[in-house]
């Protein structure tokens, strides 16, 4: 008995050392001290022993576990260390390895087309503003001096949604948002990028198109104010040669109200295909905003005058970068997109 303890235990010890891996240690312990295993067996066999015999062998027995036990623990603890060293070197991040390369993105020509404009008036002292894409018939036509069943309002197919609600049709809505948020009825100073949404889809037109809005309103705001900012606006976008043409025309919300052509930025003016021989093209609606309006929306007439205007984004950055199908702004075509890619 004595002997067969102690031949277990060495081969015990001997399977400890030789052990590769946690788990094989594991194993071994289940092996010698588990339920079954060849210790446990041995302990079970003292009821056959001389009374005299048993306390001795049971001290061996239990000495022989606890060697075991002790060394199965010391043999973890180097083994757990050897493996979370071979872990570490192999995940070890070498900093000299050149960096996968991230594919950057780029600024939309619309986008930068808004910044440009957005960095221009801000710097005149202008504020930006927005307003909702879903907008009521009250302030995209109604507070704008365009009554249910005028006729001006066929100037522009609309996507109603309710009788009451539709997509904007223009951002000239937020004139009305502007003027009635203002409580103290102070004067006001905005430009209003945003989308506007029309029944149309053709080459030059998508159903899903960006206006940018500007008015003003304040004491003695004539139309030399009007014409001088929008001659700072286009020289600013279009390059400093460009002149503008102001033509008579109607808008509800306006009184005078115009169309700006600017002179062909392609052929100086001489005429061209872009202009399509004329030397001008008309990008802007503007005019002095009517009387109705500002009464209609707080604003004292005889006190408050002021001046609009409006013109789409997509035709000026369409211009900007000759870009030739508007639909190529809202199609994500990344090949489209990446030839605005400018590094700034
Ligand atoms: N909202 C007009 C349009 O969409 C443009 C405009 C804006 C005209 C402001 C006058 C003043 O056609």
């Amino acid at each position: 008995m004595e002997e067969k303890v102690s031949k277990i235990k060495e081969v015990a010890l001997k399977e400890i050392e030789d052990a590769k891996d946690v788990k094989s240690l594991e194993d071994i312990r289940v092996k010698y001290l588990g339920k079954k295993g060849e210790l446990t067996a041995l302990l079970k066999m003292m009821g056959e022993l001389s009374p005299e015999e048993r306390p001795k062998m049971g001290s061996l027995v239990n000495s022989a576990k606890s060697e075991i036990e002790e060394k199965i623990k010391n043999k973890e603890e180097i083994l757990r260390n050897e493996e979370l060293a071979k872990k570490l070197e192999s995940e070890r991040i070498d900093v000299t390895l050149p960096a996968s390369k991230q594919r950057r993105g780029s600024k939309h020509p619309l986008n930068r087309v808004i910044e440009e404009i957005e960095d221009l008036f801000v710097s005149m002292g202008y504020d930006v503003v927005a307003g909702p894409e879903l907008e009521t018939d009250e302030y995209c036509f109604e507070r704008l001096n365009l009554p249910k069943g005028h006729p001006a309002r066929d100037m522009q197919d609309s996507f109603y949604i309710t009788t009451e609600y539709l997509l904007r049709t223009q951002t000239s809505a937020v004139q009305a948002r502007a003027m009635m948020a203002n409580k103290e009825k102070s004067p006001i100073r905005i430009i209003v990028p945003g989308k506007t949404y029309r029944r149309e889809d053709d080459a030059t037109h998508s159903h899903q198109f960006n206006q940018v809005e500007g008015l003003v309103v304040d004491e003695k705001i004539s139309f030399a104010d009007l014409k001088g900012t929008l001659e700072i606006f286009m020289k600013h976008m279009l390059g400093e040669n460009t002149r503008l043409r102001f033509r008579p025309s109607y808008f509800p919300f306006t009184e005078p109200s115009y169309e700006v052509d600017v002179s062909c930025f392609k052929c100086g003016g001489k005429g061209c295909n872009l202009c399509k021989q004329t030397g001008w093209i008309e990008l802007l609606g503007a005019g002095i905003v009517h009387p109705n309006v500002l009464k209609m929306n707080g604003y004292d007439p005889e006190k408050y005058s002021g001046f609009a205007f409006g013109t789409g984004l997509d035709r000026l950055a369409m211009f900007k970068y000759g870009i030739t199908d508007i639909r190529l702004l809202y199609a994500n075509d990344v090949r489209f997109l990446n030839q605005f890619d400018r590094k700034d």
